[in-house]
């Protein structure tokens, strides 16, 4: 078990290197699309700073190359100013450098300084040791609560860990608690739906499901490749022919362990030569037809199969959802799992798109704050940057 917060003692006064994952959706003024990542540190910020800590807030944004104007965290700073109302929240615009030790000695107990955006900076990403070593230099402990961005060995994930006194926060935390439930003990029926387009970057993730789930849901583009591996036409739709044999491995371990894949029987296909659209059977896809969404037979079978389950996983769309054409299928799936009275995980930045969308995030019992995070933490059961944090002491 890893060191939280709440193991934290003696730190009011301390300057605490808070690192949460504020890279969240924004047009191209500037204005915040989703602030679900911001609220989502807030339990961590609040109990920092009612101990009387001094927290200097780290994150990135974006893939920014060098320093980026749209890419600045300073509308992430006005809307925290929001949302932490009676709380001082200061901004800087740099990481390093003086005027930063400079905010900080002025920093009093139980407020916030946000710093710029880290990949503003090229050591960030290079998980450069003296830039990491700069930063830690300004602070006391170092607190890793960016569960979204544990996947990725940076100088403020990683390198920070590996010279301060260190914790995790109260969403790291919270993840683990959740996703760890969906890989190790299942309530069951364990239903896991999977969607999306890419097999291979899904597989590790079937894997584990095979060992873990009662039956498993396929939808979205990998749902041909699966189909094809059965020596089903699949007429002229997405299949990754590199992951054939992998689909076909996966259909045969499924089988035998007697666990269920469901796989689309009915889709919602275009034409490429007219672009007509029509609802056609699996034993009828061919020629130039591309599936975009399940049909209304699968949405049918599919959620029979949830109305049993006691805990659900989903991740990854039924099909185009993004075009209201081929959305019906993503969107009747996330009602189902919404008024499911079973447990429900959802993870991965499309799916949770697709319910803030239909306006159910409400009831989706637990809903991952990473994307790759999540996706990587479930193939392997921890991430880099959270296993360098040290162990609770018990
Ligand atoms: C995410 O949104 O998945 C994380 O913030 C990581 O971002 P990245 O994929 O740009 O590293």
């Amino acid at each position: 078990m890893k060191r939280t917060v709440k193991d934290l003692v003696g730190i009011r006064g301390k300057v605490i290197l808070l690192r949460v994952d504020f890279n969240v959706p924004m047009d191209e003024n500037g204005k915040i699309l989703d602030t679900t990542r911001i609220v989502n540190a807030l339990p961590t910020i609040k109990y920092l700073s009612s101990k009387g800590a001094r927290i200097v807030i780290l994150s990135h944004l974006g893939r920014p190359k060098g320093f980026e104007i749209h890419k600045s965290l300073w509308p992430v700073a006005m809307i925290l100013m929001k949302l932490l109302k009676k709380r001082n929240v200061d901004f800087c615009n740099k990481v390093i450098g003086q005027e930063v030790r400079d905010r900080i000695a002025n920093l009093k107990e139980g407020n916030v300084l946000l710093l710029e955006n880290t990949r503003f900076y090229d050591g960030e990403e290079k998980c450069d040791m003296e830039f990491a070593r700069e930063i830690a230099s300004m602070g006391d402990i170092f607190v890793n609560d960016a569960f979204g961005t544990a996947h990725r060995k940076n100088a403020t994930t990683y390198g920070l860990a590996r010279v301060l006194p260190n914790a995790v926060g109260l969403l790291v935390e919270k993840e683990i608690e959740n996703l760890s439930v969906a890989i190790q003990e299942p309530k069951r029926p364990f239903v896991a739906v999977l969607g999306g387009a890419k097999v291979d970057t899904k597989i590790k993730i079937l894997e584990r499901f095979i060992e873990q789930a009662d039956s498993i849901i396929i939808g979205g583009a990998m749902a041909y490749t699966f189909l094809k591996a059965q020596g089903i036409n699949t007429g002229a739709s997405i299949v990754d022919d590199n992951c054939l044999e992998i689909a076909k491995n996966i259909l045969q371990k499924a089988e035998e362990k007697g666990i269920n894949i469901l796989l689309p029987v009915d889709h919602v296909c275009v034409s490429k030569s007219d672009r007509k659209q029509s609802v056609i059977q699996s034993k009828k896809l061919k020629g130039d037809l591309v599936g975009y969404d399940i049909g209304d037979e699968t949405i049918k079978l599919y959620k029979k199969e949830l109305a049993n389950a006691k805990q659900i996983f989903w991740n990854g769309p039924m099909g185009l959802f993004e075009t209201p054409a081929f959305s019906e299928g993503t969107f009747k799936i996330a009602e189902a799992i919404a008024n499911s009275k079973a447990k429900t995980i959802v993870g991965g930045g499309d799916t949770v798109s697709a319910l803030t969308q239909a306006k159910l995030k409400k009831k989706i019992g637990f809903i991952s704050t990473g994307g790759g995070a999540s996706m990587e933490f479930l193939e392997n059961g921890t991430l880099p940057c959270i296993d360098i944090i040290q162990e609770k002491i018990v």
